[in-house]
């Protein structure tokens, strides 16, 4: 069983999202795989595709493995209207990956999400669970160099 699933010795249907969020968090690849979810199906006592359609609902959950570092990126329009599309132009090009790719070293999957709810400090992101506003094409320059020396000496 999943170590995740012991967390949660008496789950119902209303825990599958806590579950299903826990559950991608605690993967080193981020992602929901069909091996995983057969597990929480029978957790739950729920359908396979019961929970395959709850949980394709929500963009946050992938289906197949992600970089070290999950960046999404708001592609809503506030974020629009305040350069995203600048910035995510920025992101494709230091990282060499088209929306949805990873990185060949396996550090860095780079995704676009509807608001984030950072409209106040658009454009916005996250990488991983921290949040990045008021990014400009050299902001998203010094992030990912941050983050790839942190990653080398870590
Ligand atoms: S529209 Fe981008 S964070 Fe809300």
């Amino acid at each position: 069983m999943n170590e995740v699933l012991k967390k949660y010795p008496s789950a119902t249907r209303e825990d599958l999202l806590d579950i299903l969020h826990d559950i991608q968090e605690s993967d080193p690849h981020h992602f929901l795989s069909d091996e995983v979810l057969t597990d929480v199906a029978s957790h739950l006592g729920m359908d396979l595709a019961d929970i395959k359609g709850t949980a394709s609902f929500y963009s946050m959950f992938s289906f197949s493995p992600r970089g070290k570092h999950v960046i999404r990126i708001c592609d809503s329009p506030p974020c629009q209207l305040l350069g995203a599309t600048t910035v995510l132009q920025k992101l494709i090009e230091v990282l060499g990956v088209a929306v949805g790719e990873t990185t060949s070293d396996g550090l860095f999957t780079l995704e676009t999400s509807s608001c984030l709810g950072m409209c106040g400090v658009a454009p916005a992101m996250m990488i991983d669970n921290e949040t990045y506003g008021n990014l400009t094409p050299s902001r998203i320059v010094e992030i990912i160099e941050r983050i790839r020396r942190e990653d080398e000496t870590s």
